[in-house]
C-alpha cells in the first residue's frame, strides 16, 4: 500500500486547547510537556508516525487572536519542523485572527505551498464568530483554498461548562456533558450553511457524531463541495472511557468527546463505508498523562482532586496506532482503507499523486508492506510498543492483528519491524509544497474550478447561492 497520510497532527502547538495551560513554552521554542528536555514534538511525533506505517504528515502552524500576521507563524512552524522530521510533511494555518492584513496573506501562502486553513467554532483562545467565518470562507475560495472547520458551538459548550460548576461536577466524565451532540451538529449545519453560501469547499474535521455525519452526507448528496473526517478516537472510544476511577478518564479527552455508545461507533464506521467520511485521521496530540506541566494532571489541583473537567487538556495521542488499529478492526475493505488513510487526503491537500498513491513515474515511492491476513501473530497493543514521549495509549490492551512489516519513504527503508525497527533518520522527512485540492467529483471539478452552478450531475443546486450572486463573490 502507499504510505499513509495523516493530515490531522498537533505537534508542539501553544497549549491553547486545555484552557489550565499556558503558552509560554511555545514561546521560547520549548518542548511544552517537559520544558527540560529540549525536545520539539514534531520531532518525536514524526518519529513516532514512521514506526506506524505514516511517510507524510500535515500539521499545524496556528496564529493566536494576538497576532495580526500568519506568515510569521508560518515560518516559525518551519523553524521547528526544518531537519527535526522523520518523515515528509506540509502545514495547514490555524486562523484565530482574520485581520485585513491576515486575510490578504492567502495569497502568499498559497505561494508557499499552503492550501488549507482550519477555524474554529468553539475554544475561547480561538474561536471565531460567523462574520469572520465568512470572511474566511470568501478569501479561501478566491485563493482555491480548502477550510476545515472545528464544528462544536463553543457557547452552547461554555453555557453547559457553567451549569456543571455549580452543581460541582468536575470529574473528566462530565467533558462529555459539556460537548453534547447538539452542540456539534448544530455547528456542523451551521459551517454547512455558510460555506454553501460562499459557495466554497470545507472539510468539518474530527466528525463524532451519527447525526452530524447525517447532516454532511444530505449536503453531499446535494453536490455541495463538503468534506469530512473522522479519527479512530470515535471508531473506539465511548463515554465508558471517559467514566472510570479517579483521573484515568482524562486519557480519553478529546473534542469533541467519544459518545454515548458503540452504536455511535456503528454510525461513525458505516460514514467511512458509505463515502460520507472522505479522510481518517489521528488528530494526534502529544499531551502527557502523568506531568503536571500542561499534562493531562495540570487539572488536579487541591480543590479538584480527580481533576476538572476544563482544565485538561483536550486531544489524544495515535499517530502510530491510527493505521493498525483500523486495519485491525478488518471492518473497511482493503480499497477504502486507503483511500481514508493515504489518497483521499493527499488529493485533498493537494499532495497527489505525489503522496498517497503508487503511480509509475509520478508517486514518490512511499510505501508500506503489511503481513498478509492471518499472518500476524495476534497481540495486545502496549504503550511501550510506541515510540514516542507520551505516558499513554487511549488503546491500552486493545487485540491487535496488524503492524507494518516494512515502511519505506522515498526509496529509503525506514521501518523494519523484524529487524532493528526504526531505520530511519531525523531530518530526512521534507517540507513537501501543496497545490490546490484535486479531488474530482463533488465540489471540486477535475478542471480545478469549484462546482457553483450546479452538481456533478449538472443538476441546478438549489441554494441561498443568489445573494451570494447579486454581492459578485461568484
Ligand atoms: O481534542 C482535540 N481534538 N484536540 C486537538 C485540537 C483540535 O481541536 O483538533
Ligand atoms: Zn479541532
Ligand atoms: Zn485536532
Amino acid at each position: 500500500m502507499p504510505g499513509g497520510v495523516d493530515a490531522h497532527v498537533h505537534p508542539d502547538e501553544p497549549p491553547l486547547f486545555g484552557k489550565g495551560s499556558t503558552a509560554d513554552n511555545y514561546e521560547t521554542g520549548m518542548c511544552r510537556i517537559q520544558p527540560s528536555r529540549v525536545l520539539p514534538q514534531v520531532f518525536s511525533g514524526s518519529r513516532s508516525a514512521i514506526c506506524g506505517g505514516t511517510t507524510t504528515m500535515v500539521t499545524f502552524a496556528p496564529q493566536k487572536k494576538s497576532e495580526d500576521t500568519l506568515l510569521d507563524t508560518l515560518h516559525a512552524t518551519h523553524a521547528k519542523a526544518h531537519d527535526n522530521c522523520y518523515i515528509d510533511y506540509s502545514f495547514h494555518l490555524i486562523i484565530g485572527n482574520p485581520s485585513l492584513n491576515a486575510l490578504y496573506e492567502f495569497k502568499t501562502l498559497r505561494e508557499e505551498g499552503i492550501s488549507s486553513l482550519k477555524i474554529y467554532m468553539t475554544y475561547e483562545a480561538l474561536q471565531l464568530n460567523d462574520r469572520q467565518i465568512l470572511d474566511v470562507l470568501l478569501e479561501a475560495r478566491k485563493q482555491k483554498i480548502t477550510t476545515m472547520v472545528h464544528a462544536e458551538n463553543g457557547q452552547v459548550v461554555d453555557w453547559i461548562t457553567a451549569q456543571l460548576e455549580k452543581r460541582k461536577m468536575f470529574a473528566p466524565k462530565y467533558h462529555c456533558t459539556s460537548h453534547p451532540p447538539m452542540a456539534e451538529i448544530e455547528a456542523t449545519y451551521r459551517a454547512i450553511s455558510l460555506s454553501e453560501f460562499i459557495d466554497t469547499p470545507i472539510l468539518i474535521v474530527h466528525v463524532s457524531t451519527p447525526a452530524a455525519a447525517a447532516h454532511i452526507k444530505q449536503a453531499q448528496d446535494k453536490g455541495l463541495p463538503i468534506y469530512a473526517e473522522t479519527c479512530p478516537q470515535y471508531l473506539y472510544l465511548t463515554k465508558k472511557d471517559l467514566d472510570q476511577p479517579g483521573f484515568e478518564g482524562a486519557k480519553c479527552v478529546c473534542s469533541p468527546p467519544p459518545r454515548e455508545s458503540e452504536a455511535d461507533c456503528d454510525g461513525i464506521w458505516d460514514g467511512l463505508a458509505n463515502d460520507t467520511f472522505t479522510i481518517l485521521s489521528s488528530d494526534h496530540c502529544p499531551f502527557r498523562y502523568d506531568d503536571d506541566v500542561n499534562g493531562k494532571k495540570t487539572s488536579i489541583s487541591e480543590d479538584y482532586p480527580v481533576g476538572h473537567f476544563k482544565y485538561i487538556p483536550n486531544g489524544c495521542p495515535g499517530i502510530e496506532t491510527r493505521l493498525a488499529l483500523t486495519l485491525s478492526a478488518e471492518r473497511l475493505e482493503i480499497k477504502k482503507f486507503v483511500q481514508v488513510t493515504s489518497s483521499n487526503p493527499a488529493k485533498l491537500y493537494g499532495l497527489w499523486p505525489r503522496k498517497g498513491g503508487l503511480v509509475e513515474g509520478e508517486s514518490d515511492a512511499d510505501i508500506n508492506i503489511w503481513y498478509p491476513p492471518g499472518k500476524m501473530q495476534e497481540y495486545f497493543l502496549n504503550n511501550k510498543m510506541l515510540h514516542r514521549e507520551v505516558d499513554y495509549t487511549p488503546y491500552e490492551g486493545r487485540k491487535m492483528k496488524q503492524w507494518p512489516r516494512y515502511t519505506i519513504l522515498r526509496g529509503q527503508a525506514v521501518w523494519d519491524k523484524e529487524n532493528g525497527g526504526l531505520l530511519g533518520k531525523k531530518g530526512y522527512g521534507k517540507f513537501i509544497k501543496r497545490d490546490a485540492s484535486s479531488l474530482a467529483g463533488r465540489g471540486i471539478r477535475e478542471n480545478g474550478t469549484y462546482c457553483c452552478e450546479g452538481d456533478v450531475y449538472g443538476n441546478e443546486v438549489e441554494s441561498s447561492l443568489t445573494v451570494a450572486r447579486e454581492l459578485e463573490f461568484i
